[in-house]
């Protein structure tokens, strides 16, 4: 077995489902929502700056982004049933990866300039010129980013599905618990 994914990067996982969550169940408590999604805007600066110093090669920062040739191919072997395996994450898990990551950030500051221009409330209203129309069109970004992170984290738990049935391996204990990773053969 391999050490795939270390405690950092496991507890960065889990602390990301659990803001998340946090996100969409506190619409209506700003405070906590909006002090939650700063939390995740700091997991994510910590994700990439480990991702760079990290010796962990499967790990890095590198691993989200692959060729459009190693997309194809990874996308024809899960059409023929024989998933080409990858220890880190697999060409279309980095393009979620990315996707995700972008519109985080995008919905931190979405969320923080619609609230302040809406509401003139918030941890950065005073930086920022009341205008409540703009604020309001911004908040519906807000609103329709949200959704595109629901049907990206639908994407990711149908992958993480496919990918542990076609490749016979319990990738959630992988990176919930033991990190580990049967090697390639
Ligand atoms: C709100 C829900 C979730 C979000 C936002 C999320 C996000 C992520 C992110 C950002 C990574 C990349 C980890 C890194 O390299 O830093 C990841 C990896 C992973 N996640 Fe999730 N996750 C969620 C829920 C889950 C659940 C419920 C499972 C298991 C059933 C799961 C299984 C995995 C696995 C196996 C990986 C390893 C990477 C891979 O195989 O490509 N995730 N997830
Ligand atoms: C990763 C970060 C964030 C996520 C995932 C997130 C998620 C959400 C979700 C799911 C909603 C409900 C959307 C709807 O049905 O209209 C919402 C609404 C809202 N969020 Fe966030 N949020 C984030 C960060 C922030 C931050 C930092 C603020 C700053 C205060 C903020 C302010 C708001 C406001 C004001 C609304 C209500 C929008 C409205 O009036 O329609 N959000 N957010």
């Amino acid at each position: 077995m391999i050490q795939v994914w270390s405690s950092p990067i496991r507890s960065f996982h889990i602390l990301l489902i659990l803001s998340i969550l946090t996100l969409f169940l506190t619409e209506d408590f700003k405070k906590i929502h909006e002090i939650t999604g700063l939390f995740v805007l700091f997991l994510i600066i910590f994700r990439i700056t480990y991702g760079i110093i990290t010796k962990n090669r499967y790990e890095k920062i590198s691993t989200f982004f692959y060729g459009l040739s190693d997309i194809y191919k990874f996308i024809i072997s899960i059409l023929k049933q024989k998933e080409i395996r990858y220890l880190g994450h697999n060409p279309l898990a980095g393009i979620v990866m990315i996707l995700m990551f972008l519109i985080l950030i995008m919905m931190t500051i979405s969320g923080v300039i619609g609230f302040a221009m809406k509401e003139e409330e918030g941890f950065f209203a005073f930086l920022i010129t009341n205008n409540f129309e703009l604020g309001k069109e911004i908040l519906h970004i807000h609103h329709f980013l949200s959704n595109l992170l629901l049907a990206l984290i639908g994407f990711h738990l149908i992958g993480v599905a496919v990918s542990s049935f076609l490749t016979k391996e319990n990738l959630a204990k992988s990176i919930f618990i033991t990190g580990l990773k049967r090697k390639n053969q």
